[in-house]
């Protein structure tokens, strides 16, 4: 057993703590504030091989490994988990989906620019009222010659505005339960897509999250992902690569706090020495670096699996389980060492704990992850 990391491993930590630091840090309060969607940055980690980070290259992506993706995903979401969750969502959600299920021609016409970051995808599963219990969403694909009429709404849609490309998850026979949902690739623009109003969050403010409304879209058959019926199957494989991303997001939300509360504990003073000198905060931090470590291990570990071709569905349910747990306990923790100062904005804790918590909601809430671990477990 190893747990060191090689070379490429710590090139790829270091050029996404370095774009982090110099894009990221500056405007990140402003854009939390304003709800503004980190766009030009977002296009910068496209450009820098962010985006498509696993794809084979000769789809354009990065040919890198799963280790190196949540190594990236830590890094950025330390400083902007808005723009990390863009990330996750193109690279796991998106093109490993496509690169997994899709057809050449598919490939070619979407992966491609997908994984450059030249256009972003979206990924759509959650409705109004099918969250959780995703079997029983309403959006219906009916065959209709060469093409399939879309219908129905999707809910709660990350890099909802911003996206080119949206997988989108429906029923094509609905007697037949999970198995007749289907997948389909749309494009923003098709007559009878609107995109509704961006959501006004607690946390992630900047990521753009919205409802997607379909009435008679035409989607060609050529567009559908894999056989029909495939759906459902097909989110949930797409889901347990994801929730490494959104594991790997957490710990980086988590790991921004420490960072932050560790600094800032070796320089206020009360009591007439630093707070750090103090054993309750010498514990929190204690706590906190604890908690971190479990939780890298954790994540490492469902990324692992992954790239060695084992199962990693329960791996990944227990990452993102412990490590959103993680994310919220020390970004709390982060904001009371820094006393008053971690409650406004510019200190950014108050911030990393704002957006800690979705990370216990997306993706699967944590009561899902619990039922994703107990089945594997009493199989
Ligand atoms: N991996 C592979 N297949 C899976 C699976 C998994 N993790 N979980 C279920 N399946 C398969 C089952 O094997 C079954 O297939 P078969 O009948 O062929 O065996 C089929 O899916 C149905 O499974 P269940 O009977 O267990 O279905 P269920 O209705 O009881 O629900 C569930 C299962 C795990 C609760 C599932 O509905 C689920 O994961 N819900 C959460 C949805 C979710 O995570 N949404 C996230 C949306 S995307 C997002 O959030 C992005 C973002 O924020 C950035
Ligand atoms: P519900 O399913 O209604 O759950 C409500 C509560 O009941 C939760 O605590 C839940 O854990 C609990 N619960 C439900 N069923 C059970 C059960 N069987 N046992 C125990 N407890 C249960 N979805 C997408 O498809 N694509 C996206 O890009 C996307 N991005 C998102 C971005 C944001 C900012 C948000 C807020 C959501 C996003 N989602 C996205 C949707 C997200 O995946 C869902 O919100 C999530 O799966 C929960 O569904 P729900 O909101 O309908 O809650």
């Amino acid at each position: 057993m190893r747990f060191d990391y090689t070379e490429e491993h710590l090139a790829v930590r270091d050029a996404a703590r370095d774009f982090a630091q110099s894009e990221l840090l500056p405007g990140v309060i402003d854009r939390d504030t304003e709800a503004k969607f980190p766009l030009e940055q977002v296009k910068k980690m496209g450009e820098l091989g962010f985006m498509g980070m696993m794809v084979d290259p000769k789809y354009n992506g990065g040919g890198m490994d799963t280790i190196s993706y949540v190594l990236a995903m830590e890094e950025i979401s330390k400083i902007d988990a808005s723009a990390s969750v863009s990330m996750s969502v193109n690279n796991s959600l998106v093109c490993w989906g496509l690169e997994k299920y899709g057809t050449e021609a598919q490939k070619e016409k979407y992966l491609k620019r997908l994984a450059t970051g030249e256009i972003i995808g979206a990924f759509c599963l959650s409705e109004p009222e099918a969250g959780s219990d995703a079997t029983s969403q309403k959006t219906t694909a009916d065959l209709n010659g060469d093409h399939y009429l879309l219908n129905g709404t999707k809910n709660w849609i990350t890099n909802g505005s911003s996206a080119s490309v949206y997988l989108v998850i429906a029923q094509t026979d609905v007697s037949k339960g999970h198995k007749g949902i289907s997948a389909f690739i749309v494009e923003k623009g098709w007559d009878g897509f609107v995109i509704g109003k961006k959501e006004d969050k607690m946390g992630i403010r900047g990521s753009d999250t919205h409802s997607l409304m379909f009435t008679d879209v035409k989607v060609p058959v050529e567009n559908r992902i894999g056989e029909e019926g495939f759906g459902f199957t097909f989110a949930m494989e797409t889901l347990n690569g994801g929730r490494i991303g959104i594991a790997a997001q957490a710990l980086g939300i988590a790991s921004g706090a420490y960072e932050l509360a560790l600094a800032y504990s070796k320089e206020r003073k009360a009591f007439g020495k630093t707070i750090s000198q103090h054993q309750a905060i010498q514990f929190k931090l204690a706590d906190m670096a604890t908690q971190i470590e479990t939780a890298r291990l954790l994540v490492m570990k469902s990324a692992w699996l992954k790239d060695n071709g084992q199962d990693y569905a329960t791996a990944s349910a227990m990452a993102k389980l412990y490590a959103s747990e993680v994310a919220m306990n020390v970004t709390t923790e982060a904001v009371q060492v820094h006393g008053g100062y971690g409650y406004v904005k510019e200190y950014h804790v108050e911030r990393l704990m704002r957006d800690a918590k979705i990370t216990q909601i997306y993706e699967g809430t944590s009561e899902i992850q619990k039922i994703v671990i107990s089945r594997s477990i009493l199989r």
